[in-house]
């Protein structure tokens, strides 16, 4: 199991509707308020870089069996190699692949991850996630989907959705509750839950990720 968090999170725990998520674009973190007139529980957000592969992998080995089912849509006890290798690739543009840390006395720990693939042309992101199980039930999960529209919207996607399974109660109830609607899932098995964003730019990615790779072609 994951170690339990260095923070006092046990009697004084806010419903998690009260945890709110304030993250500064610039330095990519948040901090969630939980506990009553104690200090704030923070944690960062950040994109994964190439030496993180460690740490996932043992996020992802320490996950329980229902949560990895759950997040990997089967039984896996760990990353494949290639998703590993994808996921520490993601290039920050189209593909995120996004951490949720907490750091205790200098020590950084991976509570939660996602994995968001964007479509600039047809304007809608996929988008998959998980939260460690000691740190689930405390608003981290909202907070973090929360981001990850902020950020799709900021990049001018329309749309944005995830396959989860039909049995995932707990994801389908979160997203329900930050707006989704469920519709029909690309098996049997897995239900799509998906959401039209409001505030996407107008026309923000194709423009910022071409000239990217036309400075790339150039250099
Ligand atoms: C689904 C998951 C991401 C939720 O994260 P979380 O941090 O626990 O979620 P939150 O605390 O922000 O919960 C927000 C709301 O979601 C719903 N919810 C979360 N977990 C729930 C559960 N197990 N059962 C029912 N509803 C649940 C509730 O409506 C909750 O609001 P409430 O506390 O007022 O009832 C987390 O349980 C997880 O990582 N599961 C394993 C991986 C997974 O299923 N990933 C999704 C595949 S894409």
């Amino acid at each position: 199991m994951t170690p339990g968090p260095a923070y006092d999170l046990s009697a004084e725990l806010l419903p998690h509707a009260l945890a709110h998520s304030v993250l500064d674009p610039d330095d990519s973190k948040f901090h969630v308020l939980r506990a009553r007139g104690r200090a704030d529980v923070h944690l960062a957000l950040r994109p994964v870089r190439c030496s993180d592969g460690d740490a996932l992998q043992t996020y992802v080995r320490e996950l329980s069996p229902g949560s990895r089912y759950n997040r990997f849509l089967g039984g896996v006890s760990e990353l494949p190699a290639l998703e590993l290798a994808r996921t520490l690739a993601a290039n920050g543009r189209d593909t995120l692949s996004l951490l949720v840390t907490s750091t205790a006395k200098g020590r950084e720990t991976v509570v939660g991850e996602a994995r968001v693939a964007l479509s600039c042309a047809e304007r809608a992101g996929e988008f998959s996630m998980s939260i460690a199980d000691d740190w689930q039930h405390l608003g981290v999960g909202s907070a973090l989907l929360e981001e990850i529209e902020r950020k799709a919207a900021a990049d001018g996607i329309e749309l944005l959705f995830g396959d989860t399974l039909r049995t995932n109660e707990g994801m389908i109830a979160l997203a329900r509750g930050r707006g989704f609607r469920l519709g029909r899932g690309i098996e049997p098995r897995l239900v799509r839950i998906e959401k039209q964003l409001d505030d996407a730019a107008p026309d923000l990615p194709c423009r910022k990720w071409k000239e990217i790779a036309k400075g790339a072609e150039v250099n």
